[in-house]
């Protein structure tokens, strides 16, 4: 039996974010991921990172790669009726996004953890937690055939949507409110030169399409397809025909196409369970939210709840008090649920919900008045680069 103060369950970006800041704030965790490390490091997901997400990783000191070798996008296109529209971020809301992988935040992090000695256990079997509801939580897992308990102050169920966390909680604790989509995004990532110079989503009559990028020679293309399509289905030729036939004509013009070093496809949905917190127990990240990914916002929502989480459990170890820890989930769920909002909002103006002509019509009109009108553009830069701070 071992003792920590704060156990976190996954290593995800928001587990080893907040291990990393608790680390600096002399608090002492213990990091237990199901997967291999090989197997969390490699995993393609977002691209996205809102300027606050940097700033956190600066402070976390992790930001000193991704200093040099982000994309810094002032910008994003909107393609629709064969045009493609400039929405001018750093005009509209005075901020920019910064284009750095996913898999290369969790490296950083990985690193930084290793490197200051954290216990991070990799390939934990069995995870069960208990006791959140009294003030010795335990967590229990089997690594190399031995059976582990670790006593600590508080658990952070970082461990994604299907982690162990959230469903340890008494039925009828937590409300869940969801949405699926009828639909699912198949991503494919190719070392080809970017067909654009800024990310570009576009709305078509076949469906949505997207380009992004990792760097300026390694792209990552997304197209919708059907939720139970297979990824067999789907050869790279198929892809890149289907995918120039959902862009405006200049630029599928301007698409490199390549061998794909990743394809794979994701179902989009929003899910919100309320509260995030249940006594000693938090959830952190996608175990409390998922977000359909058209907003970029599901990795920045969860480096948001983490900043609110860190500096709780700093200023209870600090001062004692933990008032800061009983408002965690009322906090998180203000900004939570206006990126719910933002996403789901993008998502339906960009996808193909039905072959109904009428729908399509409607999404166009929307478009249109949307790149004309620069309040609406201010709106969506505002919640692209990622809304402010809500008070505490
Ligand atoms: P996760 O990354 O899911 O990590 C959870 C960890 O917990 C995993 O390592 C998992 O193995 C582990 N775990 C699970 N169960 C257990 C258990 N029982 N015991 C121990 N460990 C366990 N977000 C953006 O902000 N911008 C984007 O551009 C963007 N694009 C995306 C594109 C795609 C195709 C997808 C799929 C997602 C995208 N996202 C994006 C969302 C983003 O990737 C997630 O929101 C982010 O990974 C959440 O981090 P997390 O640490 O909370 O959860
Ligand atoms: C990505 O590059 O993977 C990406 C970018 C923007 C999104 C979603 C995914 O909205």
């Amino acid at each position: 039996m071992s003792h920590t103060q704060v156990a976190i369950i996954g290593a995800g970006p928001s587990g080893l974010l907040l291990s990393q800041l608790l680390h600096l704030n002399g608090i002492d965790t213990v990091v237990i991921e199901r997967q291999s490390r090989r197997h969390v490091e490699g995993r393609i997901r977002a691209g996205v990172l809102e300027q606050g997400t940097s700033e956190l990783l600066i402070e976390a000191q992790v930001g000193g790669r991704m200093l040099k070798e982000r994309l810094v996008h002032e910008g994003f296109g909107l393609g629709f009726s064969d045009r493609s529209f400039r929405v001018d971020l750093k005009g509209l809301s005075g901020a920019a996004v910064s284009i750095y992988g996913q898999t290369e935040v969790t490296k950083d992090l990985m690193d930084a953890r290793t490197a200051a000695g954290a216990r991070l256990v990799f390939e934990a079997a069995d995870v069960s937690v208990a006791g959140f509801e009294t003030a010795h939580p335990t967590v229990r897992y089997r690594h190399e055939g031995r059976i582990h308990e670790l006593t600590c102050d508080y658990i952070a169920g970082c461990d994604g949507y299907h982690g162990v966390c959230r469903r340890s909680v008494p039925a009828g604790a937590l409300q869940t409110f969801e949405r699926a989509y009828p639909f699912g995004w198949l991503g494919v990532l190719a070392d080809v030169p970017p067909a654009t110079e800024e990310i570009l989503y576009s709305n078509h009559a076949r469906g949505f399409a997207m380009c992004s990028m990792r760097s300026l020679t390694r792209s990552r293309y997304y197209i919708q397809c059907g939720v139970d399509e297979a990824i067999e289905a789907w050869p790279d030729s198929r892809f890149w025909d289907e995918l120039r036939a959902r862009l405006p004509a200049s630029v599928a013009a301007s698409v490199v196409t390549g061998p794909s070093i990743e394809k794979s496809i994701a179902p989009l949905r929003s899910f919100v369970v309320e509260p995030m917190r249940f006594g000693r127990l938090f959830l952190v990240g996608d175990a409390a939210h998922i977000v359909p990914p058209t907003g970029a916002k599901g990795l920045n929502l969860a480096v948001a709840d983490v900043r609110v989480l860190y500096q709780a459990l700093a200023e209870r170890y600090r001062t004692g008090r933990a008032d800061a820890l009983e408002r965690y989930s009322e906090r998180c769920l203000r900004r939570v649920w206006k990126a719910v909002r933002f996403s789901w909002w993008f998502t339906t103006i960009m996808h193909k919900f039905s072959d109904e002509p009428f729908a399509h019509r409607l999404q166009l009109a929307e478009l249109d008045y949307l790149t004309g009108s620069t309040a609406a553009l201010t709106s969506v830069a505002e919640n692209y680069v990622g809304l402010r701070f809500d008070a505490p």
